[in-house]
């Protein structure tokens, strides 16, 4: 769903058709296995096992993907979900609070900007209003895309009784990189410690539009001149800063013509450290040489901050006990998650299923079968842990023993 045909991969993106259509099969899927969907009032869709009440135990992850992304960043964590539900029925466990499937809108900020919009909204780390006035590349605002598919834009913001309900949340997520393989060759699973502190900046560079061919070199203020150092500089300037990533992965010249000389660029710079300083003086290092570059060419430069996540700290004890539990590594990740924003909140942990590319956010994003596989039997151990069994009794000790 959501096929990019011409670059392969998927692009299926907050509110679109091919997002709202994934929406309906996870919905259907849901209620062929007895439990209760519902949307809450910020674009994000649950099902229930069990009536919502206080403790309940919630996993799940995202529907929407980046431009041309992967298969697994997302789908695998809901889907993970859906089938470790059948696990723990196959168990026999009889859950003692309530557990939820959730799939938070807007996870990648693919149309909106926003990363983690649905689950921002919710917790109270986003501003409602703002987020409403949020708008795609073709101009519609978060308010209309709602709007158009039924959601009423005007009851978004913090859900203090949503977020009461959970008690736990564990999201599954299929590894970005191949620091797992790094780490224990064996494992197929593995426990994130931290998701590092990381940002998005829009540089707007202005200039003078005007004609490629009559417009001496003296007479021009050519944006993509300061642009073409932003993107050299995002590599050049991380030199000083060890362990620092800087990416400019979208630059949107205006008009955008082959004979033209830009008016204006647009592009967006994304910049991650652990350390949210390191973060910020990576950013001002390249801001710098954008400015330099552009008084050079006489065109002006405005910077606004997008999005901002500061380095997240999952609950040690709780990723000490499912790494234990599971016997599998601990590690870090450089790649932003609905469960950091959950984290702020309550106990949260995140597993991670071996990818063995390494490569994500592109179509060659890759997990086995046999570690998915492992992947939902692991989720299935830590929920039913987190669960409970209200009468372990009754519990069905495995088939050979019926
Ligand atoms: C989301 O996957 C991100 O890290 O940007
Ligand atoms: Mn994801
Ligand atoms: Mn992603």
């Amino acid at each position: 769903m959501g096929c990019d045909r011409p670059q392969g991969g998927y692009s299926r993106h907050a509110f679109d058709d091919a997002e709202m259509q994934l929406r309906q099969w996870f919905a259907e899927q849901a209620q062929r296995r007895g439990l209760d969907v519902e949307n809450d009032r910020n674009g994000n869709v649950w099902a229930w096992w069990g009536a919502p009440a206080p403790g309940a135990v919630v996993t799940g992850s995202h529907l929407d993907s980046v431009p041309g992304g992967g298969a697994f960043d997302g789908p695998l964590g809901v889907v993970s979900a859906l089938l470790a539900v059948d696990e723990l029925r196959v168990r026999g466990i009889t859950p003692a609070r309530p557990l939820a499937v959730a799939c938070f809108l807007d996870e990648e900020g693919g149309r909106f900007g926003l990363p983690c919009l649905g689950s921002r909204l919710l917790t109270g780390a986003a501003d409602a209003d703002q987020a409403r006035r949020l708008h795609d590349a073709d101009g519609v605002s978060l308010a209309d895309a709602a709007r158009r598919v039924g959601f009423d834009p005007s009851t978004m913001g913090p859900d203090p009784a949503r977020l009461a309900t959970v008690g736990t949340f564990v999201e599954l997520h299929v590894e970005q990189g191949r620091l797992l393989r790094s780490v224990d060759p064996t494992a197929a699973v593995g426990v994130a410690s931290e998701i590092v502190a990381h940002g998005r900046w829009r540089l707007t560079i202005t200039g003078q539009g005007n004609h490629a061919g009559t417009t001496a070199l003296t007479d021009r203020s050519d944006p993509m001149i300061p642009a073409a150092a932003a993107v050299l500089a995002a590599r050049r300037a991380l030199s000083g800063f060890d362990g620092a990533v800087a990416t400019v992965g979208r630059i949107v010249p205006v008009p955008g013509g082959t004979n033209v000389i830009a008016s204006a660029v647009s592009l967006w710079l994304d910049v991650r450290h652990a350390d949210a300083t390191v973060t910020a003086a990576v950013v001002d290092a390249i801001v710098a040489d954008v400015r330099a570059e552009a008084a050079a060419e006489g065109c002006t430069v405005m910077v606004q901050r997008e999005s901002m996540s500061d380095r997240v700290a999952f609950d040690p004890g709780l990723g000490l006990e499912i790494s234990g539990r599971l016997d599998v590594p601990v590690i870090p990740t450089a790649a932003g998650h609905d469960a950091g924003v959950f984290a702020a909140h309550v106990p949260t942990a995140m597993l991670f299923v071996r990818n063995p590319s390494g490569v994500s956010h592109a179509p060659d994003e890759h997990a086995d079968a046999a570690d998915c596989v492992t992947g939902v039997q692991a989720l299935a151990d830590v929920l039913e842990n987190l669960v409970g069994d209200i009468n372990p009794a009754a519990r069905h000790v495995g088939a050979g023993d019926e």
